[in-house]
């Protein structure tokens, strides 16, 4: 998008100095202090190609860029050109083509690219825990950014529904004599299946035939014994129907849910290929592969002295399987970054075979969640609330709750069933953006009342922004009826100039969430577009005739295209995080 204003600029220097243009398309953008213009060029690659010194060729290009397009500024500070338009010209160089196709700052070119991710992948038998919204919420909205960017997406559950904490439940459910009708009965099937596996964890401690029953029955799952695999499939089914109503509350779907169990076969066709690759190397009866050379002390474990799979070989497994079926030219796994080791061991190991994606594999990481301990006055890792802990679920409904309260208190005369959607988004996009505006490695902190905060760098704020767009737009409605094409040349303040440019510089931001995995980059530029459009519309606070439905009906008419552009920008924007924008709040 600003390609429509910086593409003449591009035209008019390379055809001044005999260069390529694609280098100086990259070299041209927003400039990084907010005083040096709209657009800035540094020019020191330039000058380095044309061996000029750098200052002197940014003085010389100021008349070039200057007759590039009519009324434009353009100052030599130094080695950097920086251009400012005139505002009449950024309008009508941007409005016609968001009012023709307002998601165009949000979308690029198909890619003809496949990308797999790898996402949210539970350890099931138990609840979702909080932690658990960090790789769903991040992972959903990559997902939803990559095909706004043009490639084709591939969601994909893997489920940790094999190993040892089945086999352990398993051995309680028998010694508990438990059938399927107990656990229909039960009001919460997996805190069913949590409080069968804290009894026999308890009794395990000074009983080591737990243990020992625990490992029969992963023996038995691995051998395929239907009785195992009937109650394996029992526990599978309850455990998944109950995160799959987080995942329809979240709106969120997946394309494969293939988890650990459907490769637990698939390890034996990886350990072949490294046996005959001769990467294979004995140790203590397990077996592994050396990655010294790829500076690991350690080897990664392949094969289990006991003959069982492995973590790793399950993930080499799963990747070959994925490659097969989708061709995916990139593989994201939105993990924690507490797995780092696993992805680089495995990832090594795939490069070490010759794996033909092994250098497009990419361990998505993350940094840990705390949460506002009340009673206790501190961040704690798990949430718990009167001493009970909170599970990802009840977060989620302590938020939707307390969007609630704020909708019965602001909007009592919404109708109910609205009330509720519109409590149901806030609490939901108050939680997700709580996370997803931060950079993902680091750490970060929730608290309901932060998270919710209308004022602040929420969810909420930008879904009342959007909301608040959608009211002057039935207003305008109500005042001049149907909306006829704006003239650009009306939008002539530089807060008009600002909100533009802060819709155009989304595209960038959807592409930099690709480049770096990272769905911050668009929260943020969501944020910065909220606050341009805030001081515009604040203008009209203490001046009428800068308000959108001002008396000039012309002038009406091209601001409240404007704010239309801005409606469906943040809206979108919204969705591709995973957030619903409702009209009215
Ligand atoms: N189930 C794992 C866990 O909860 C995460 C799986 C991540 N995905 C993967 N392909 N390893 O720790």
């Amino acid at each position: 998008m600003l390609a429509l204003l910086s593409e003449p600029i591009v035209t008019a220097i390379s055809a001044h100095l005999g260069c390529d243009a694609t280098p100086l398309r990259r070299l041209i953008g927003p400039p990084t202090r907010a005083d040096a213009g709209d657009l800035a060029l540094p020019c020191f690659q330039l000058a380095k190609a044309a061996k000029r010194n750098p200052a002197q060729l940014a003085s010389d290009l100021m008349p070039v860029v200057e007759a590039a397009l009519p009324g434009i500024s353009v100052v030599a500070v130094g080695p950097f050109l920086n251009i400012t338009f005139p505002p009449g010209l950024v309008a009508e160089r941007l409005l016609g083509v968001l009012c023709n196709d307002p998601v165009a700052p949000l979308r690029c070119p198909d890619q003809q690219r496949t990308v797999c991710v790898d996402f949210s992948s539970p350890n099931i038998a138990k609840h979702l825990a909080f932690h658990h919204i960090r790789s769903t919420g991040i992972g959903n909205a990559l997902a939803q950014c990559y095909e706004a960017a043009g490639w084709r997406v591939v969601r994909i559950n893997f489920l940790g529904d094999w190993g040892t904490a089945f086999g352990r439940l398993m051995a309680g459910w028998q010694r508990e004599g438990l059938s399927r009708a107990d656990l229909e009965a039960a009001a919460d099937p997996v805190a069913f299946f949590n409080d069968i596996y804290v009894r026999i964890s308890r009794a395990g401690k000074d009983d080591p035939s737990v243990a020992e029953e625990a490992r029969e029955w992963s023996r038995r799952c691995e051998a395929d014994d239907p009785e195992a695999l009937e109650l394996w499939q029992i526990i599978r089914d309850a455990s998944l129907a109950a995160a799959k109503e987080i995942y329809a509350l979240l709106n969120i779907d997946f394309d494969d849910w293939r988890g650990e169990a459907h490769y637990r076969k698939h390890g034996a066709a990886v350990v072949g290929e490294l046996e005959s690759a001769g990467l294979l190397r004995e140790d203590q009866g397990a077996k592994v592969v050396d990655l010294e050379e790829f500076g690991f002390k350690k080897p990664c474990l392949i094969l289990r002295s006991d003959g069982g799979s492995l973590y790793a070989t399950r993930d080499l497994a799963a990747c070959e399987d994925r490659h097969q079926r989708y061709g995916f030219d990139r593989a994201l796994y939105v993990v924690d970054l507490g797995q780092s080791l696993h992805f680089k061991e495995w990832f090594a190991v795939a490069a070490r075979l010759g794996k033909p994606y092994a250098g497009e594999l990419r361990h998505v990481g993350f940094g840990v969640i705390q949460m506002w301990n009340e009673e206790e006055q501190r961040w704690a890792k798990t949430a718990t609330r009167n001493g009970v802990p909170m599970m990802l679920m009840d977060v989620l409904r302590e938020a939707i709750d307390r969007a609630r309260a704020v909708v019965d208190e602001k909007n009592p005369d919404l109708p109910e069933a609205e009330k509720a959607a519109v409590a149901e988004a806030v609490g939901l996009g108050a939680v997700l953006f709580n996370d997803l505006r931060n950079n993902r490695k680091g750490d970060i902190r929730f608290r309901f009342e932060d998270a919710l905060n209308m004022q602040g760098d929420t969810g909420p704020y930008l879904q009342y922004a959007h909301a608040r767009l959608c009211s002057i737009e039935r207003r305008f409605a109500e005042a001049f009826g149907d909306r006829a094409a704006p003239d650009p040349a009306l939008l002539d303040r530089d807060e008009e100039k600002a909100v533009l440019l802060a819709i155009a510089r989304l595209q960038r931001a959807l592409s930099d969430v690709v480049a770096h995995d990272d769905p911050s980059q668009l929260a943020n530029a969501l944020l910065a577009l909220a606050a341009a459009t805030s001081s515009w519309l604040t203008l009209g606070n203490r001046d009428r005739s800068a308000r959108v439905l001002c008396e000039q009906r012309e002038r009406a008419m091209a601001r409240v295209a404007l704010v239309a552009a801005v409606r469906a920008a943040l809206g979108e924007g919204l969705r591709l995080l995973g957030i619903r924008a409702p009209e009215r709040m």
